[in-house]
C-alpha cells in the first residue's frame, strides 16, 4: 500500500555527523524515491553519498533555515542535541515533514527524571529510582538500594553520564561531580541484572512500528570492562531473545509511553529508543532516547529491506497505520566501532586514517564514518572519539563478525582501539537470561 503519492521524488535532509547518520544516508541513497539527499554537517563518508552542507546544530533555528533554503520535503534528525533544543518544532512550524520529536517530547531523553515521571504515569516497568539534589539524599538512596550503585546524571551526557560500580566512593565521586554542575541533579537507581536490548520504535504521535531489536556494547574494553562510552559495537538479530519480546516491549513499554505523551498534548513523532534489561523480574526500561541509537542503527538498517524514506515519511506525517509490514533480510549484522586514542576520555584527533579502500572491498563489509573529515590533500582525518563503525553482514553472527573484523584489519589509525568481542557471546550461545 502506498503511504502517500507525495513521496515520489522526495528531497531529504539528514542532520548529524556520526556513523548513525552515515547509515541513514546510505539507506536513503539506496531508496529510488529519494531524488535529492542532503546532510548537515556530515562527515567524510557521508560526503560521498549526500550533498553536505554546514549547519550549526547548537542553534535551534539553523535546521529549519537550512531545510527551507534547500526546499526539502523531509528532515530527519540524527542526534538528540537539536531535538532537546526544540529544533524539530521549528522545522515542523515551517510546514516541512519532520522526523524527530519536538522539545517537550524529547525530554523523554533530555531528562531522566521526566522519563521516570512518564513511565510512572504510563505504568511502564523500570528500575526504582530516587532523584537527588544533594549528597545527603544520595547517601540515603545508596543505603536503600545497596551495591552495585547506579548513578546517572539527570541531563544529556552522550552516554557517559552513568556510573555503575560496587565501589561506594567511586559512586559518590560521580554523584558529587554531576551535582556540582549548575542545576546539577542526579538519579540513583536500583541495579538491573540481565542482558540488555535496544529496540527502536517509530512513532507518528499515535501509532507505533517496531524495528528489529539489537544489542549494544557500552563499556570500552572487552569483557564489558572499563568506563561507559557512547557504544563500542552492536549486533542484530538477538538469537537468544525470548519469543514475543518485541510485541511485549511495544505493548508494555512503547505504546503506553507514546499514549501518555499524546495525552499530555506533546505527541512523540520520530523514534522512541527503548533501552531495556531483561531481568529476573521481567523486562525493565533502563533508559529512553528520542532518536536512533548509535551504533545499533548501523546493524538494524543493514537488515531493513523496505525503502527507508517511505517509512520515515510515514512516521513524520501521521500515516504509520497505513504502512505495510516492514521487510527484513534474514542476514545477521555486526558493527565494531573504531575509537580514537584515549576515548571515552578527551580523544586524540587530527590523525590520518589508512586502509579505507581495502576495508571497503571486503565482501559483506561496509565502513561507516563517524568522526572523520577531509584534510588539505583530501586525506581522511580523525575528528572525534568514535571514528569509524565497521559493519559486517553475513548468514549468521559468526559470519558477520568475521567480515567486520576482516575489514577492520585493513584499517590504520595511530593509537586507535576497538573491542574484539562484539557479538561473540551471542555467536557462541552464551548469553544467559536470568
Ligand atoms: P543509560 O545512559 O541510562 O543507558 O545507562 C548506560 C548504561 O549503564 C546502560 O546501558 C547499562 O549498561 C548501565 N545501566 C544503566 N542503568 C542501570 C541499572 N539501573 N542497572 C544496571 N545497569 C544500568
Ligand atoms: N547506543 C547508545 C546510544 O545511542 O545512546
Amino acid at each position: 500500500m502506498e503511504v502517500s503519492p507525495r513521496l515520489r521524488g522526495v528531497k531529504v535532509l539528514v542532520l548529524g555527523s556520526g556513523a548513525r547518520e552515515h547509515a541513514l544516508v546510505r539507506a536513503l541513497a539506496a531508496d529510488p524515491d529519494v531524488t535529492e539527499l542532503y546532510a548537515a554537517p556530515g562527515n567524510a563518508g557521508i560526503d560521498a553519498q549526500a550533498s553536505v552542507r554546514p549547519c550549526d546544530l547548537t542553534d535551534p533555528l539553523a535546521p529549519a533555515a537550512l531545510a527551507r533554503e534547500l526546499g526539502v520535503d523531509l528532515v530527519v534528525f540524527g542526534p538528540e542535541g537539536p531535538l532537546v533544543l526544540g529544533a524539530a518544532d521549528h522545522v515542523r512550524e515551517a510546514g516541512i515533514a519532520t522526523f524527530g520529536p519536538g522539545r517537550e517530547a524529547a525530554r523523554l531523553e533530555g531528562s531522566k527524571a521526566f522519563a521516570k515521571e512518564i513511565m510512572a504515569a504510563a505504568g511502564v516497568p523500570t528500575a526504582m529510582a530516587h532523584v537527588c539534589d544533594d549528597l545527603d539524599e544520595v547517601e540515603v538512596a545508596f543505603d536503600q538500594f545497596g551495591a552495585p550503585y547506579v548513578v546517572k546524571d539527570d541531563g544529556l551526557a552522550a552516554g557517559k553520564g552513568v556510573v555503575v560500580t560496587d565501589d561506594r566512593v567511586v559512586a559518590l565521586d560521580h554523584a558529587r561531580e554531576c551535582l556540582s554542575k549548575p542545576g546539577g541533579r542526579i538519579v540513583v537507581e536500583d541495579f538491573l541484572d540481565g542482558p540488555e536490548v535496544s529496540l527502536f520504535c517509530l512513532s507518528d504521535g499515535e501509532h507505533v512500528v517496531a524495528l528489529q531489536p539489537a544489542q549494544d556494547f557500552k563499556r570500552v574494553f572487552d569483557g564489558d570492562l572499563g568506563p561507559n562510552t557512547g557504544g563500542m559495537g552492536a549486533y542484530s538479530p538477538l538469537p537468544w531473545a525470548p519469543d514475543g519480546l518485541v510485541e511485549d516491549i511495544v505493548a508494555r513499554v512503547v505504546q503506553p509511553t507514546v499514549d501518555e505523551l499524546a495525552r499530555r498534548g506533546t505527541p512523540f513523532v520520530g523514534v522512541v529508543y527503548a533501552g531495556l534489561a531483561l531481568t529476573s523480574r521481567g523486562l525493565r526500561v533502563i533508559e529512553f532516547n528520542a532518536r536512533f541509537g548509535d551504533p545499533e542503527t548501523q546493524v538494524v538498517l543493514a537488515r531493513l529491506r523496505t525503502p527507508l524514506a517511505h517509512v520515515l515519511f510515514a512516521a513524520a506525517t501521521g500515516s504509520l497505520r497505513d504502512l505495510e509490514d516492514l521487510r527484513w533480510n534474514d542476514a545477521a549484522a555486526v558493527t565494531v566501532v573504531v575509537a580514537a586514542e584515549n576515548y571515552p576520555g578527551a580523544p586524540v584527533t587530527g590523525r590520518p586514517i589508512g586502509g579505507l579502500d581495502a576495508a571497503g572491498e571486503v565482501e559483506g563489509a561496509v565502513v561507516l564514518h563517524a568522526g572523520t573529515a577531509y584534510g588539505e590533500h583530501h586525506e581522511v582525518l580523525s575528528t572525534g572519539g568514535r571514528v569509524l563503525s565497521v559493519v559486517g553482514v553475513g548468514a549468521d553472527l559468526g559470519d558477520a563478525r568475521e567480515r567486520a573484523y576482516e575489514a577492520l584489519d585493513h584499517l590504520t589509525l595511530e593509537g586507535s582501539h576497538y573491542r574484539s568481542d562484539i557479538a561473540l557471546a551471542a555467536e557462541l550461545g552464551e548469553v544467559q537470561l536470568p
